[in-house]
């Protein structure tokens, strides 16, 4: 019986000297392990007396179930402590790898009429704009293309069934097919001199390999007292050089605009081959960017302008054009397909 209290008190001892749970573990299979020497005590038990089997197999026990129990709280207290050693030390890194996210890109379109609206700023021309929902007197009349005028059937138009009183007349309402209507929208608002371009969409009604519904132009006018032909040709080489961003050779064909007097056509000495000639410029050296001109009389009486103190030039170019050269892409209608490898592609980072 002293016994079994020495191994206990032994046991309870080793218990509060375990400085950490393997040692207390060690401590647990000294005694109450299979073959531990408390165990042990309750497997010779048969061999006792009877009543004396009683005792020892009571205090035995005991000694037993305090031992568990003293081991169990000090591992409970060694756990705690060696937890609150752990966030008193260590430092924990809690952030996240960020979620991946798909920010987009800039679509070419979006960044080209960037790139141009640029090299005008630096040319002096700001940005205007106007409605894609125009009635016939600002895409056509306005711009010196009557009402029978041939020039009309030219543009496959989208008109509305609807019309707006206009000027004392009922006009027909469409959607723009060209971004000339700036003109007339911006010599009313601001007057001469102007200094303008217009980016923006247009509208015809036809669609095939190289042509689509809506696309996009970028309208230019300048208008001052003594504005030639001749800065019109400088700041076409300007703009073009700059946005080819290499010294590009252009060529100028007489050609008819209504709103124009005289009106050109503009091409540039072909990218792809330097002007050798090849399939892109069908073996012209050549390939035509834009339309130009000198701002017909009748267009600055349209947009109240004394055409004997104001004159100047105007231009309107194609933005996926334009794009398609410096880009190298090949399809117009990718630009609208809402495919995501185009974007990848070709998009811009943001
Ligand atoms: N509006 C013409 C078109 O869509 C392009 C154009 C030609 C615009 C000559 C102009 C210009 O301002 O002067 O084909």
């Amino acid at each position: 019986m002293q016994n079994i209290e020495q191994l206990k008190n032994s046991a309870l001892e080793l218990v509060q000297n375990s400085t950490d749970v393997k040692q207390l573990d060690e401590v647990r299979v000294k005694f109450l392990g299979k073959n531990g020497e408390i165990t042990s005590i309750l497997k010779t038990l048969g061999k006792l007396a009877p009543e004396e089997r009683k005792t020892v197999a009571q205090t035995t026990n005991e000694a037993k179930n305090a031992v568990f129990a003293a081991i169990e709280a000090k591992k409970a207290e060694l756990e705690l402590a060696a937890l609150e050693e752990k966030l008193a030390t260590e430092k924990l890194d809690i952030t996240l790898p960020e979620t991946p996210y798909n920010l987009g890109k800039r679509h070419p379109v979006s960044f080209v009429i960037e790139e141009l609206e640029t090299i005008f700023a630096k040319l002096g021309f700001s940005v205007a704009s106007a409605n894609e929902i125009e009635n016939e007197h600002f895409n056509f009349t306005a711009l010196n293309i009557p009402a029978e005028h041939p020039a009309r059937q030219d543009h496959d138009t989208f008109y509305f069934n609807d019309f707006e009183e206009f000027n004392g007349e009922k006009q027909r309402k469409l959607l723009r097919t060209q971004t000339s209507n700036t003109q007339i929208h911006a010599m009313q608002a601001k007057g001469a001199p102007l200094r303008i371009i217009a980016p923006g969409r247009v509208y015809r009604c036809d669609s095939d390999l190289t042509h689509t519904p809506q696309f996009h132009q970028i309208e230019g006018i300048a208008l001052d007292k003594d504005i030639t032909f001749s800065h019109l040709k400088g700041v076409l080489q300007v703009f073009l050089s700059q946005y080819f961003e290499r010294d590009v050779k252009l060529r100028f064909r007489p050609s008819y605009f209504p709103f124009t007097e005289p009106g050109t056509e503009v091409d540039i000495e072909c990218v792809f081959c330097e002007g050798k000639g090849c399939r892109v410029c069908k073996k012209t050296g050549f390939i035509e960017v834009l339309g130009a001109g000198m701002v017909h009389e009748n267009v600055l009486a349209a947009g109240g302008i004394d055409s004997k103190e104001f004159q100047g030039f105007a231009f309107g170019v194609g933005v996926e054009r334009l794009a398609m050269l410096k880009y190298g892409i090949n399809d117009l209608r990718m630009f609208f397909d809402s495919q995501t490898e185009f974007m990848k592609h070709f998009g811009k980072n943001l």
